[in-house]
């Protein structure tokens, strides 16, 4: 985070953004002080005069004969008993527009529309597997610019599936919308038979684990951020065997705390590939039937990502494995390869097919996907 304005030369930006918020906070406390200045000497201003007021008063009834001095005196006390009280009421009131300022924006938050879909009751075991999740002329808008028009895929279970296009073709937009975080305008998501909406939300996220392109780990132990959300306790050996597949064994094994070591904002910094072989072991813990890699294995060298690859493809047969990636080793031996142009599907086959046929995807290949020596 820190880093940000540092290699976007925007200090100066956050700076005066900062200054600026301090200022108005400052003329607004000003304001604050000056009223407050004035209805606080009024209040006991108030208070005082009454007490004289009284004491006049009472004082000309006594020597009239009309009042006991008796009297008068608990008439007092009970007065100097009420002021406190009074003076509560004001104060309450300032307290009360103070927590009303700092409430409201509580509550936005609170307010935030949980997600919630009518038709989704049914648990995911009405839907036995294999599973195969398909789109069916899938539409999906940010207001109304269109980002994908008329999508049609299917992902079997036991495939192991690409999804290759420019930057900005909508790639993760499709794991949005198989994973229901965004909603379609139009088409439907079916697993096998049955329509997505149906099932409950927790349930259908169970069905993924996504290493996405924002980064998921957190502050705590390397062992915290591996179990993140999982619905077990997994053992010592197959916390071993997630790090042995995402190749970061022998760099734990190597900390003295080992996977107790703290990460994070307190802890040890990871390196961005670090990071995504975490997450790569974490989602393979999850063990869920649709394994996401959304440009999972960027930060990674190709002779790595290949390894991860090849140890998820033998050691997850049966699980679906939907990868987008830049490479052409991640992709070239997908059973099934989906390439996005133009908000469409321009063409889905193998890699070999897809060069055959499509001139847009030979393109692509040639400018725009990675090559590395071994690949050529
Ligand atoms: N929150 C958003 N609001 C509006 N447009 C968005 C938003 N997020 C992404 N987009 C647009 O949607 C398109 C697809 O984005 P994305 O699925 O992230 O592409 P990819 O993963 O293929 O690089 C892009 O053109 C992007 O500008
Ligand atoms: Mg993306």
């Amino acid at each position: 985070m820190l880093d940000g304005p540092k290699l976007n030369n925007a200090e100066n930006y956050v700076y005066n953004n900062f200054k600026q918020e301090v200022n108005n906070l400052f003329s607004l406390s000003v304001k604050a002080d000056k009223v407050f200045s004035i209805t606080q000497p009024l209040q006991r201003l108030f208070a005082i005069t009454l007490i004289i007021v009284v004491i006049i008063y009472g004082g000309f009834r006594v020597s009239q004969g009309t009042l006991t001095t008796g009297t008068l005196i608990s008439f007092m006390i009970f007065l100097l008993q009420l002021i406190g009280p009074i003076n509560n009421v004001a104060d309450f009131y300032n307290n009360y527009m103070n927590a009303k300022g700092s409430t409201e924006k509580i509550f936005s938050i609170l307010n935030t529309k949980t997600e919630k879909n009518k038709l989704s009751n049914l648990d995911i075991h009405s839907v036995s597997k294999p599973f195969t999740l398909s789109l069916k002329n899938a539409t999906f808008a940010y207001s109304e610019t269109i980002i994908l028009k008329n999508i049609n895929m299917c992902f079997k279970s036991g495939e192991n599936i690409a999804i290759v296009g420019a930057t900005g073709s909508g790639k993760s937009t499709i794991i949005n919308l198989i994973t229901r975080l965004y909603p379609l305008k139009e088409g439907m998501l079916f697993l096998n038979q049955k329509d997505a909406l149906e099932i409950n939300l927790y349930d259908w996220r169970s069905l993924f684990g996504v290493v996405s392109q924002e980064n998921t780990i957190f502050s705590g132990s390397i062992l915290d951020n591996l179990i993140f959300g999982l619905n077990y306790k997994p053992s010592e050996e197959k916390i071993e065997k997630a790090l042995k597949i995402a190749n970061l064994y022998t760099e734990i094994k190597h900390l003295s705390k080992g996977v107790y070591t703290l990460i994070g904002e307190r802890g040890m910094k990871l390196s961005g590939g670090q990071r995504q072989r975490l997450q790569i072991a974490r989602a393979y813990l999850k063990d869920a039937d649709f394994l996401i890699l959304d440009e999972a294995t960027s930060s990674l060298d190709s002779n790595t990502e290949k390894g991860i690859i090849d140890n998820l493809k033998t050691i997850m047969k049966d699980k679906t494995i939907i990868s987008i990636a830049h490479r052409l080793s991640t992709i070239v031996d997908a059973d099934r390869i989906y390439f996005i142009e133009n908000k469409v599907i321009k063409d889905f086959g193998t890699h070999f097919d897809l060069l055959k046929r499509v001139p847009e995807y030979r393109k692509y290949i040639k400018e725009q996907i990675i090559k590395v020596e071994e690949d050529i």
